[in-house]
Order: structure tokens, then C-alpha cells, then sequence
């Protein structure tokens, strides 16, 4: 899709009703995320997420996707170390019927992408903002904005994509960077608050359907549109995004960076 210049419209998903409409509607890939923890579980972070909640989802939205392809969050500190991240995604694509794993970090991954990656296991690293560090963080920001940063982070896509990463997510960096780093990867390069761009977007379900604990007590994120509003129904609502995905109507500039 990328080299066809098909923009690609991922969303999150955790059950089978929604799998099922989320496959109807037309997405293209679909990411049991870790923000479960948030939208699901109702905790203030992801980090509490286990493996075991993510092969429960992921399990629950498998068997109802004819076409679109199932990523799976690693989630906190499971893959600290090769053989726990091995272990893991052996677990998420074995149980839980995912295509491909997804971790958070730059180059300091390198190692344990590479060790997935020659095992056969398909990974997409998630660089800019990244929430399983929110307690080293402090608060969800704006990542990349100094040019040393920006620079890092570039040279980071760099050195996960020739570890074996086959998909980069870049969440909340500037719009230039999110730029910047699609054109130098060969990889689809996933955006939520990256700007227009970027191979694909992708957002969390609850945040687009404006039924997310976040956005109920008003702290939406500046990336998130409600595309309830007008909506008849979900399905329509999340078709709406994915054509708005693909027209490149969303990202609008009021959602970037
Ligand atoms: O956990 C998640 O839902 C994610 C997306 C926000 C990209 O990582």
C-alpha cells in the first residue's frame, strides 16, 4: 500500500462485535493496543497491562478478520530481554492470532528487533511519544521538537528498520519529522499525531467514537476527531474515518503538531 501510495487506516480494537464491524468498514490494520489499560481497564496508563491481557483481546478479534491485518502490542517490560520478548510474541501470535507485534523504543531495541525479526516474528517499533514511559516522562508530550531530538530520533528509524523493523508507528512528533522520517524509511510509517505525511494513521477506537475516559472528562489529545459527530451509526462512523484516512481529509492541520 505504500508503494502504491494507498494511505492505510489502522484503528485499535479489543472485542469481537467491534472486530467485526472495524473489518466491515474497511481498515486495514487493526492494533490490539496496550491502551486497553486506559479504555478498557480504566487505569490512568498502559503500563499495568500484562501478555496475558493482550492474548486475551487479541484472541477475542482474531477470528473475525477476513482482510484486515492484526498487530499486537508488546506490552511494558516484556520484552526486556531477548528471551521474554521471544517468548511473548510467540505467545501473541501463537494464542492470540497477531501478524505482528508491536514495541515501544528507539535504537536501544535494535538488538531485540533483530532477534524477533530473524526468528520470523514481524515487528513495528513505535518511536516518538512513548506512553509505557509516562512515569520516566511525567506527562504525555511532544517528542522531537529540538532539533538534536529530531535528529535522534531519525537516525533511531534508521537503525530499527536495518535491525529487521518492518513497520514504523511515530506517535506525537511535529508534522516536518513525521515527513522527514517517511521519506527516509522504505517501511510503512504509521502516524497518530505525526501529521499528514506518513503512510498511514492510526487512532484508538474510543478516542474516534468520543466515548474514551480521556475524552469524557475532556483532555482530548489535539490528534483526536470525533467522527461520531454526524454519524448515524458506529459503522458509519468508522467508515468515515477510514475515508477520511485514505482522501488524506485527516489528519487535518488543527491535528498535527
Ligand atoms: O496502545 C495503543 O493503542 C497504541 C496506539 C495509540 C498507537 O499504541
Amino acid at each position: 500500500m505504500r508503494e502504491a501510495g494507498e494511505k492505510i487506516a489502522c484503528l485499535t480494537c479489543y472485542d469481537a462485535s467491534f472486530a467485526l464491524i472495524e473489518d466491515r468498514a474497511g481498515v486495514d490494520v487493526v492494533l490490539i493496543g496496550d491502551s486497553l489499560g486506559m479504555v478498557i481497564q480504566g487505569q490512568n496508563a498502559t503500563t499495568a497491562v500484562t501478555v496475558a491481557d493482550i492474548a486475551y483481546h487479541s484472541r477475542c478479534v482474531a477470528p473475525y478478520l477476513k482482510r484486515a491485518f492484526l498487530v499486537a502490542d508488546l506490552p511494558f517490560l516484556s520484552f526486556a530481554t531477548r528471551e521474554r520478548a521471544l517468548d511473548a510474541s510467540q505467545r501473541l501470535m501463537q494464542e492470540g492470532g497477531a501478524k505482528m507485534v508491536k514495541l515501544e523504543g528507539g535504537r536501544e531495541q535494535a538488538d531485540i528487533v533483530e532477534y524477533l525479526s530473524v526468528r520470523g516474528v514481524p515487528v513495528c517499533a513505535h518511536l516518538g511519544l512513548q506512553p509505557q514511559l509516562i512515569h520516566k516522562l511525567g506527562a504525555f508530550k511532544v517528542q522531537g521538537r529540538e532539533d538534536a531530538a529530531a535528529e535522534a530520533m531519525l537516525k533511531d528509524a534508521r537503525i530499527l528498520e536495518e535491525a529487521g523493523a518492518d513497520m514504523l508507528l511515530l506517535e506525537c512528533v511535529p508534522s516536518s519529522l513525521g515527513k522527514r522520517i517517511t521519506e527516509a524509511s522504505q517501511v510503512p510509517v504509521i502516524g497518530i499525531g505525526a501529521g499528514p505525511n506518513v503512510s498511514g494513521q492510526i487512532l484508538v477506537l474510543h478516542d474516534i467514537l468520543n466515548i474514551s475516559p480521556m475524552v469524557t472528562i475532556g483532555r482530548k489529545p489535539r490528534f483526536v476527531q470525533n467522527f461520531m459527530a454526524g454519524a448515524p451509526d458506529i459503522e458509519s462512523a468508522i467508515r468515515a474515518y477510514v475515508q477520511a484516512v485514505k482522501s488524506g481529509a485527516y489528519p487535518a492541520p488543527a491535528h498535527c503538531f
